[in-house]
C-alpha cells in the first residue's frame, strides 16, 4: 500500500477492513482488560493502558503517514507533547521555538524546570541564533512551523542537521500541517507530535494526542512513558480520530484553498494592519515553507489595531465560531491573547508579536466568498477612526 499517493493512503492502509467480520471501519474495542487464555500465552493485549486494539489501529495509520515506524496515541495533544518531554533527565537543556504554543510554554516554563529540565526560547528562524543557543547539555531542539499564531516558518531540515552535529534531538509539532502537508521525519526530525483534536480529527468532536517517531530508541522509551503516565486516548475517541483521517487530505486542501483567498482579501483592507499566512510570497519564510511543505495550510492571523477593533469586530462576525481550538470543518475565530496564549504573560506575548490586536482564522469548509463577505461586514462594523491604518 506504500506505493500509493497519501491521499489515497488515507483510505487503503491496513486498517482497510477488520480481517475477522469484513467491516469497513476499525471496530471500537471498548474493554479495559482481556481474558488470558493461559498462564504462559497472556496475550497481544492484556490492559487497556498498555495497549487496546483499537488505539493500536490509530497508531499504526499515523505512523505510517508520518513515514515513521511507531505512532502512540494520548488524551491531548498536551499529553502527546508533555510524555515527550520526558524522555529528557534532569540536567538536559531545551531549545525550543520562542512563538511555540501557549499550551506548551505553560509546561515547558512553568513543570519542566521543577524536575530541573533548562530551557531557551529562540527565534527558530534564525539558525545562527539556534547554534549559538545549544550548550553542552542540550538534549532536544524543539520546532513548531508554521508556528502558533503568527504562521513562521522554520526550515526543519536545516534546524535537524544542526541537532544531529551537536546530539541532539529535533521534535515537531506538526499540528498545523498534519501528514497530508508535512513530513517533518522525511526531512530528519526524529519525533512529530500533534494535536489531533485539530486538522486530523477535524469535526471539534474529540481532543486528542498523537507522537509519532522512527526510531526504535524513542519508541521503545515512549512506549513505556506512555504505558507509566497512562494518559492513553480512549478507544472511542481513536474511533473518531481514525473516521476524521479518512477525509482528511480533501478537507484540508479545499480550506488551504479557501485561506488563500480569504488572506488575499483581508489584506486589501485598511483596518487590517498586517495578514500573516506562508503562503504569501512576501512572507520571509515562503521559499522554505514551499520546500518543505505540499501547501500552505489553512491557518492565517491578521492584526487589527487594538483590542478595542477586536471587540468590534468578533461582535459583529456572524460565520465563524470564535473558540480555543483550530483546524474544524467550521471556521474558528480566536483571539490568542485572551485564548491559546492567555497563560503567556503580556510582555512575553508581545515579544513575540502576539499583541491584543491579534485574530488567528482557522478557514473550514464554508464558501470562501461568504466569509470573505462576512468579514467585511464585520470590519465596517468597527466605529473608531483611530484604527484607520497610518503611514501607508
Ligand atoms: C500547535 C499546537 N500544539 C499543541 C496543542 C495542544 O493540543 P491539545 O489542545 O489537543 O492538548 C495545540 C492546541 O491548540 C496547538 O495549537
Amino acid at each position: 500500500m506504500t506505493d500509493h499517493s497519501l491521499q489515497t493512503r488515507l483510505l487503503h492502509n491496513d486498517q482497510k477492513f477488520d480481517p475477522q467480520t469484513g467491516a469497513v471501519s476499525v471496530p471500537i474495542q471498548q474493554a479495559s482488560t482481556f481474558h488470558q487464555q493461559d498462564f504462559d500465552n497472556p496475550g497481544v493485549y492484556d490492559y487497556s493502558r498498555s495497549g487496546n486494539p483499537t488505539r493500536h489501529a490509530l497508531e499504526e495509520t499515523i505512523a505510517g503517514l508520518e513515514s515513521g515506524t511507531h505512532g502512540f496515541a494520548f488524551a491531548s495533544g498536551m499529553a502527546a507533547i508533555s510524555t515527550a518531554f520526558m524522555l529528557l533527565s534532569k540536567g538536559d537543556h531545551v531549545v525550543i521555538t520562542q512563538d511555540v504554543y501557549g499550551g506548551t510554554f505553560r509546561m515547558i516554563h512553568d513543570v519542566l524546570y521543577k524536575f530541573g529540565i533548562d530551557h531557551t526560547f529562540v527565534d527558530m528562524t534564525d539558525l545562527h541564533e539556534v547554534a549559538t543557543a545549544i550548550q553542552p547539555n542540550t538534549k532536544l531542539l524543539y520546532i513548531e512551523t508554521p508556528s502558533n499564531p503568527t504562521l513562521e516558518i522554520t526550515d526543519i531540515r536545516a534546524v535537524s542537521k544542526l541537532a544531529k552535529a551537536n546530539d541532539c534531538w529535533t521534535f515537531v509539532d506538526n499540528t498545523f500541517m498534519t501528514p497530508a502537508l508535512q513530513r517533518p521525519l522525511e526531512l530528519g526530525a526524529d519525533l512529530v507530535l500533534h494535536s489531533a483534536t485539530k486538522f486530523i480529527a477535524g469535526h471539534s468532536d474529540v481532543v486528542a494526542g498523537l507522537a509519532v517517531t522512527h526510531r526504535k530508541d524513542l519508541a521503545e522509551q515512549l512506549s513505556f512513558l506512555q504505558n507509566s503516565f497512562g494518559s492513553i486516548l480512549g478507544a472511542h475517541d481513536c474511533w473518531l480520530v481514525l473516521r476524521g483521517l479518512k477525509t482528511l487530505h480533501c478537507r484540508i486542501t479545499q480550506s488551504s484553498a479557501s485561506a488563500v483567498q480569504i488572506a488575499e482579501e483581508l489584506n486589501k483592507h485598511p483596518l487590517i494592519e498586517q495578514v500573516y499566512y506562508p503562503g504569501f510570497r512576501c512572507h520571509p519564510g515562503n521559499s522554505t515553507h514551499s520546500y518543505q511543505a505540499d501547501g500552505d495550510g489553512a491557518v492565517l492571523s491578521f492584526r487589527l489595531k487594538n483590542e478595542d477593533a477586536v471587540r468590534q469586530f468578533t461582535n459583529a462576525v456572524e460565520l465563524p465560531v470564535y473558540a480555543v481550538s483550530l483546524g474544524a470543518v467550521e471556521s474558528i475565530l480566536s483571539y490568542p491573547a485572551r485564548m491559546s496564549h492567555a497563560s503567556m504573560p503580556k510582555a512575553e506575548r508581545e515579544k513575540r508579536g502576539i499583541t491584543d490586536g491579534l485574530l488567528r482564522l482557522s478557514v473550514g469548509l464554508e464558501k470562501p466568498e461568504d466569509l470573505i463577505k462576512d468579514f467585511y461586514q464585520a470590519l465596517a462594523q468597527i466605529n473608531d477612526y483611530t484604527c484607520l491604518k497610518t503611514g501607508g
